[in-house]
């Protein structure tokens, strides 16, 4: 049986009364669909789209995108019967759209968000939802007016793992937190250079429309497939990789944001006026517990360079504590002691979270906790989440706050990187 058929099982048998409040939304009759458009077509768009799709209450009405190219096979993924627009405000105006998946570049997030809420939409939105700190405030306030449900796109706070680690945290299991440790290569082959496809010409895609309030530039291809290398438009590999990790921790912990940044980066080898972003970046953040009984450390690193090493620290990062480790992905939290591993009581916890599956103890100083493998993954949950608190009007997992603070987390690190000072 496979995740899916797991759940729609679950909800022909009507078996809700025992089961999580993730799962229980399964259970209740098929209500009125939650009518959603997507706003930015890339890659991400793509996946975020298919993955709102597996959610029964939802139903994809329009797209919006800036490249036809894009538009066109929108049509051809999702059906005939699509709105295509792309200006976005035409989807805003809409009445019968209630919710929006904003996945442009990041320097287009906040205007589109705020202005999203103000036409009355629940907005789940790519991380980092702000491109800039000072862009903050207004969104917070705008979503506080709407009343409006928000998600931030850092699917990895809504996996079991991440639910396991922040429980096993809290048992005491490691002792006191002292410092978090997460790392991020390239993919292999992505040295490769930047290559345009050949419809990507000015007649097939709105440039202006693309720049926004960046600095006006010429027409160039790079800039619009490769937005992630430049500052105008993205965040870098802080704003790009070290929120998920970010917004993890903050989830886990409890707090808000690091007390300080520091980072050290540079372009070492895409010198060629490919980027002003750097290519590889270390972060060292400083956080003191909601407690303010300890503080840790939290180190990050992502290094495009390094093809070889395969490390993707957004899920797949050390915890590590006085009494012990614990290794943190998205499906298991593995925890090793200097002592004998003390599990008492921590099953029986462990069985009221959802999705948790098992425990299993590798030696007297070792044991790995793991999800249900038939439970659903991350994205999906993610997205569940949201709908279920559009329809029940509860608060969602990364609400607007929770993303200001996990994404100005990452934007100080970039910030400290392009400025060489402690932020
Ligand atoms: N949550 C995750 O795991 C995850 C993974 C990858 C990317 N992302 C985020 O998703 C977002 C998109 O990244 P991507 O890799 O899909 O980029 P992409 O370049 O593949 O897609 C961006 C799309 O937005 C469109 N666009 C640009 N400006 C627009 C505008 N003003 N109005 C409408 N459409 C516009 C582009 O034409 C393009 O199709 C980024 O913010 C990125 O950080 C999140």
């Amino acid at each position: 049986m496979n995740r899916r058929s797991f759940i729609n099982n679950l909800s022909v048998c009507g078996a809700s009364l025992t089961l999580s409040p993730t799962l229980f939304s399964f259970t209740k009759a098929p209500e009125k669909k939650i009518r959603f458009a997507l706003i930015g077509k890339g890659g991400m768009g793509s996946a975020d789209c298919n993955t709102a799709l597996r959610v029964p209450q939802a139903e994809l009405i329009a797209v919006c995108d800036i490249y036809k190219p894009r538009l066109a096979a929108a049509k051809k993924e999702w059906g005939e019967h699509l709105k295509l627009e792309s200006n976005y405000k035409n989807i805003l105006a809409d009445p019968t759209i209630d919710a929006v998946i904003i996945a442009t570049p990041d320097h287009w997030h906040q205007r589109i968000a705020v202005d999203a809420l103000n036409s009355g939409k629940h907005v789940y939105c790519e991380k980092p939802i702000i491109h800039k700190r000072s862009e903050a405030k207004a969104l917070i306030k705008a979503q506080k007016q709407s009343g409006k449900i928000f998600q931030m796109g850092t699917q990895g706070v809504s996996s079991v793992g991440i639910q396991l680690a922040k429980v096993l945290l809290e048992s005491g299991i490691i002792g006191p937190l002292n410092f978090v440790d997460a790392r991020f290569s390239s993919a292999p082959g992505m040295l490769n250079s930047f290559q345009a496809p050949a419809e990507a010409t000015p007649t097939n895609l709105w440039w202006d429309q693309f720049i926004g309030e960046a600095p006006k530039q010429a027409f160039t291809p790079q800039r619009f497939f490769a937005w992630r290398n430049w500052s105008d438009y993205g965040t870098g590999l802080a704003g790009d990789l070290f929120v998920h990790v970010l917004a993890s921790i903050h989830y886990i912990t409890g707090c808000k944001q690091p007390k300080k940044v520091y980072s050290d980066g540079d372009i070492l080898y895409y010198n060629d006026g490919s980027r002003d972003t750097p290519d590889l970046i270390y972060s060292l953040f400083d956080y003191t517990m909601p407690d303010e009984k300890s503080h840790f450390k939290v180190s990050l690193g992502a290094n495009v360079l390094d093809g070889v090493s395969k490390q993707w620290g957004s899920t797949d990062f050390s915890m590590i504590g006085l009494k012990g480790t614990m290794r943190v992905t998205w499906d298991t939290v593995t925890i090793k002691t200097h002592g004998t591993v003390n599990t008492e009581g921590l099953e029986e916890r462990l069985a009221q979270l959802p999705g948790f599956g098992a425990m299993r103890k590798i030696s007297d100083y070792e044991v790995q906790f793991s999800a249900n493998p038939e439970y659903p993954d991350a994205h999906f949950l993610h997205f569940q989440n949201f709908f279920h608190a559009i329809r029940d009007k509860s608060e969602s997992v990364a609400p607007v706050e929770f993303g200001v603070y996990a994404s100005s987390a990452a934007l100080m690190s970039f910030e400290s990187q392009m400025k060489k000072q402690i932020i």
